[in-house]
């Protein structure tokens, strides 16, 4: 493809401050954001010695790449970090086959909150023991299912669903373990959190009011089922652990008052929501740091309540996957827009709010750098967005990027393993890119790109 013919006037675009200090080196690959085998070779940005150039190639563009090697080590150091616990692959993150056995391989259990997701783990071989399956409004077949093939675990999160639950189990004859979710007034988010007194949220049943031991109690006196413990998940992207810490204080309490009054509560499972790095200024806790934060403070509640202390268990789906995956885009155009006197160099690209929703949906930062090859070039305010035909279509919001960035070149975004493949649209009729993953020099295909033809499939004709 020819370099783009008219090309921005360098001159006219902004230099300097409005997104904070220029990189020292913009070709730099910070290992806070990028997957553990992230390198460049001859200048091109490779993952576990494929470099990007030759993955599109051969697989074309967006790409999703995903490193096996990452993948494996986060997974491990949440399994190591939790030893004596439980850790379940949050798979709305991002599952395939593949990744399900992955995650059991390195010793992690699989939550699933749909018959999509479930299927995907069985079709793995992962075994139903190993999966505990969440949602607010799990269907009767779905629900059906999950007992046919022995779901280890079922977190209620409704009274509506205990009844629901006792009928299909006396059915079949069989007798789930199960999880009461509880809403515990705590709402987290990357830097802060909130501790309410009530939760106006459709999840889990109100820890206030008593609700939630009203639950347990119903639950624990229903002999069509086993009460094994108590699940809550406070929220995601969370960087501070005392948000997890008035969780665990709270759920503590309630373990102590329905012990105290006769029911057994093996498992306390805090969820997940274990925060990444976004870009380089994040700085996110340490998987064992907060795996020894989270079981002193469960250990000492319990201890201090005079209840055995239950198993733990959580629930980590970005803090595994999120900084494995990178996605590749081809540059289609290129753009100075005039700010009044200083300007914004927008840079197109063949994916956008389609493969990832997260920076229109969330207001995400993300991090990107030019992948094809080394720019010596003077940096430039930057905005990279999508092909779709809406202006929110932005995908990393405000970037420096090299100011020769034209088209045809290769643009890589880190740290979208999680919430971006997993979360895809056909917007546009925008058919969904592919999924490699990547090691030793090798990638294999996932998740194959959506043709047309997938598109038109659905569509029942004009006859
Ligand atoms: N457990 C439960 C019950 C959850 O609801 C979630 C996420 C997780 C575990 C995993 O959370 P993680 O460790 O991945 O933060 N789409 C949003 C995130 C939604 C999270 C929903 N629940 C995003 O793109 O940021």
């Amino acid at each position: 493809m020819p370099a783009h013919p008219a090309g921005p006037r360098h001159e006219d675009i902004v230099h300097a401050a409005a997104i904070g200090e220029v990189p020292h080196d913009l070709n730099a690959l910070s290992p806070a954001v990028w997957p553990l085998t992230a390198e460049r070779v001859d200048g091109v940005l490779s993952v576990a010695g494929v470099p990007a150039t030759d993955a599109v190639a051969e697989f074309g563009s967006p790409l999703f790449m995903l490193d096996e090697k990452h993948f494996r080590a986060a997974a491990r150091s949440y399994a190591e970090a939790y030893a004596g616990a439980d850790v379940y692959y949050a798979a709305k993150a991002f599952l395939t086959t593949r990744v399900a056995r992955w995650a059991v391989e390195e010793g992690l259990r699989i939550d699933v909150c749909t018959l999509g997701e479930m299927e995907v783990a069985l079709r793995a071989g992962v075994p139903g023991e190993s999966l505990l399956f969440h949602g607010n409004n799990k269907s009767v077949a779905e629900l059906r299912r999950a007992l046919e093939v022995g779901v280890g675990r079922i977190v209620i999160d409704s009274v509506t669903e205990i009844e629901r639950l006792a009928d299909l189990a006396r059915a079949l004859g069989v007798r789930p373990k199960v999880l009461v979710r509880v809403t515990v007034g705590v709402e987290a988010h990357t830097h802060e959190f909130i501790a309410t007194a009530h939760e106006d949220q459709k999840f889990g049943l109100a820890l206030a009011g008593g609700v939630a031991f009203a639950a347990a109690q119903t639950v624990a006196s229903e002999p069509a089922m086993e009460l094994i413990g108590l699940h809550s998940h406070i929220g995601s992207q969370i960087f501070d652990a005392a948000g997890f810490e008035v969780a665990a204080h709270r759920m503590a309490g309630l373990v102590a008052d329905l012990v105290n009054s006769g029911i057994a509560v093996a498992e306390l499972n805090l969820g997940g929501g274990m925060g990444i790095a976004y870009t380089d200024d994040e700085d996110p806790p340490q998987v064992a740091d907060m795996a020894k934060q989270l079981t002193a403070i469960v250990t000492r509640e319990c201890e201090l309540a005079g209840v055995p202390v239950p198993r733990l268990a959580v629930e980590p789906g970005r803090a595994i996957v999120g900084s494995a995956g990178i996605t590749v885009y081809e540059v289609g155009t290129v753009k100075a827009v005039d700010l009044g006197g200083r300007s914004r160099l927008y840079v197109s690209v063949d994916g956008g709010m389609s493969d990832n929703i997260r920076t229109a949906l969330y207001g995400a930062d993300y991090t990107v750098v030019l992948a094809n090859r080394e720019s010596v070039a003077d940096p430039v305010v930057a905005r990279v967005v999508g092909k779709h035909c809406e202006s929110g279509d932005v995908v990393v919001r405000d970037a420096w990027l090299p100011g020769d960035v034209r088209a045809g070149d290769l643009l890589a975004v880190a740290a979208t393993g999680a919430y971006c493949r997993s979360m895809a649209s056909n917007y546009n009729y925008l058919p969904r890119p592919a999924v490699v993953s990547a090691a030793s020099g090798e990638c294999q295909v996932m998740l194959r790109r959506e043709t047309l033809d997938d598109l038109l499939a659905a569509d029942a004709g004009v006859d």
